[in-house]
């Protein structure tokens, strides 16, 4: 489908209510089962093998979804010295001839949609809801991405100057980008970083989540068949310690695009200002302590269905997802007590299953920093609920949480889970807490329940954040309609799938010329 100006519009997925859409993408589950993946270093094209880890589902720990071989410094050598030999000729492309590739990408990953979801529901414990939204997202970085491309590096902008001088602005690549991305979005982000760089006129050297192998290296074969030369992108799995280091210590990379952890942005930022050479663009999209204030005005139903699926949709693993609910005190109790009806219908497990609301969290680490969270919380006295629990489940499971605490200064930095916290507020005096969550740092999502608009305008006004979401869930950002990123300790921006997303890829050139 294209919209009245031509451009082809956000990727639809299919629909889970239909009993056929069921049928397939369960028969593509089935079939990843019987045949596990390997995930290789991918240079030039050529997956090249060292020792074998396996990769468990997060959701049933006995299950090996595929092996992963990391990549070792040699390889990190060549693909680098690849990359920079083959970068030259796609910068001179132009826009268009990147563009065309990326549009190809675009169509590849609707034509492979159920086999991506299968690979994401076994690799990453996606539901099968989230799933589609993650390959549709890919997709629509692609188009995106590629339409700027058209638009942005179409050649030499003329400007206006002095009679007898002509001026002119264009953008170019910068080399050898490396991408790092997290296993949260282990294909949308990944894909996302890689066609921002490409559409620039970088060559790219990408390193997934460790946790993530198989449906990185699916996305890259996926590039080359839709005519990406494979020099130009390699697949460097690996530790963040390893791999990713090595990468972003490399002297002749030309900028880092990094979402994950701030405290990860942090190291990467070190590294980069601590190294001889040019000064190295760093696009680092972090975490969030997102709040959402919802006043007397606010309507009960709607507010409950937000609230429970940007705090526990994706087992609360997002960056967008919602941390601290702040309640006005006079409807605390009401509200918490609805809040607490609606966790125990979720329904937690495997998420392959279709009526699976929460599926596991990533892996053991997860787990155990959720624990020691809930046993503080537990310590306290500050548990209000947690939703059920099956018996027989075999992986990474974490019941969604409910507590309250007196504000957000009691959470020092994003719990990145399911565990949402109340904080109640005086209805005259929100700006004691809108000041609380401004001296956080973070800048990320930001919700407001009102009807009336004064009050929305007063919490956006007090609280920075990248993405303001009123009388709506915070999560789900959709690419060219809500451009998204963080700022303060959740990014530098510029945002993803936002009409800026190309500027820090690219370099500036403007001309003069006398003759
Ligand atoms: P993480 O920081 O642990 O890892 C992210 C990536 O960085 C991985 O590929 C990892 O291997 C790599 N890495 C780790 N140490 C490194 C080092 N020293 N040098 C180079 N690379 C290194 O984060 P995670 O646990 O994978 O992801 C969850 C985090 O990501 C959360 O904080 C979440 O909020 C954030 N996130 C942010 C956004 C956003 O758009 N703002 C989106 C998704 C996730
Ligand atoms: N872009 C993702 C969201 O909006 C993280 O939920």
């Amino acid at each position: 489908p294209r919209d009245m100006y031509g451009d082809r519009l956000n990727s639809h997925g299919p629909d889970i209510s239909i009993a056929k859409v069921r049928q397939r993408l369960t028969a593509a589950v089935t079939a990843l089962d019987k045949d596990p993946k390997d995930a290789n270093a991918l240079i030039g094209g050529k997956p090249h093998s060292t020792y074998a880890a396996h990769v468990y589902a997060p959701a049933d720990l006995t299950r090996i979804v595929g092996e992963v071989h990391d990549a070792d410094p040699a390889m990190i050598t060549e693909a680098f010295d690849r990359a920079t030999a083959a970068q030259p000729a796609w910068n001179a492309l132009g826009g268009d001839g990147r563009a065309k590739v990326l549009e190809a990408m675009a169509d590849a990953l609707e034509d492979r949609h159920d086999k991506l979801c299968a690979i994401l529901v076994r690799e990453a414990g996606k539901t099968w809801g989230d799933a589609i939204s993650e390959v549709r997202e890919a997709a629509d970085f692609c188009r995106f991405y590629a339409k700027l491309a058209r638009e942005q590096f179409a050649g030499p902008q003329i400007l206006t100057g002095p009679v007898g001088e002509r001026n002119s602005h264009e953008l170019h690549g910068r080399g050898v980008f490396v991408c790092i991305s997290p296993w949260n979005f282990p294909l949308a982000i990944f894909t996302g970083q890689i066609a921002a760089a490409l559409a620039a006129g970088n060559a790219v050297l990408a390193k997934p989540a460790e946790q993530t192998p198989l449906i990185a290296q699916k996305a890259v074969k996926l590039f080359y068949g839709a005519g990406l030369k494979p020099d130009l992108l390699a697949l460097l799995p690996g530790g963040g310690a390893s791999v990713g280091a090595a990468l972003v210590a490399h002297p002749g990379i030309a900028g880092v695009a990094f979402t994950g952890g701030t405290d990860t942005a942090r190291m990467i930022n070190k590294t980069l200002a601590g190294k001889e050479g040019p000064i190295v663009p760093f696009i680092a999209e972090t975490g969030g302590l997102n709040g959402m204030f919802v006043d007397t005005t606010a309507l009960r139903e709607q507010v409950v269905d937000d609230v429970i699926a940007s705090a526990f949709g994706s087992a609360g693993q997002r960056c967008s997802a919602l941390r601290l609910l702040f309640l006005p005190s006079e409807l605390a109790d009401d509200y918490i007590a609805t809040l607490k009806g609606a966790m125990d219908q979720l329904h937690l497990g495997d998420p392959a299953q279709f009526d699976v609301d929460v599926g596991p969290v990533i892996d053991a680490d997860a787990l155990e920093m959720l624990n020691l969270h809930l046993d503080a919380l537990t310590e306290r006295g500050q548990v209000l609920h947690r939703a059920p629990l099956p018996d027989g489940l075999n992986g990474h499971f974490f019941a969604p949480v409910l507590a309250e605490i007196s504000g957000p200064q009691e959470l020092a930095r994003e719990v990145f889970g399911p565990i949402l916290h109340i904080v109640r507020y005086d209805s005259q005096n929100p700006e004691a807490m809108t000041n609380a969550l401004k001296s956080s740092g973070y800048g990320l999502t930001l919700g407001v329940h009102s009807r009336l608009e004064a009050f929305a305008e007063r919490i956006m006004q007090a609280v920075p954040a990248g993405n303001v979401y009123v009388n709506r869930t915070v999560i789900g950002a959709v690419v060219g309609v809500q451009p998204f990123g963080g700022e303060g300790l959740s990014g530098t921006g510029p945002k993803a799938g936002g009409p800026l997303s190309l500027s820090r890829f690219a370099s500036e050139r403007a001309v003069s010329v006398n003759i």
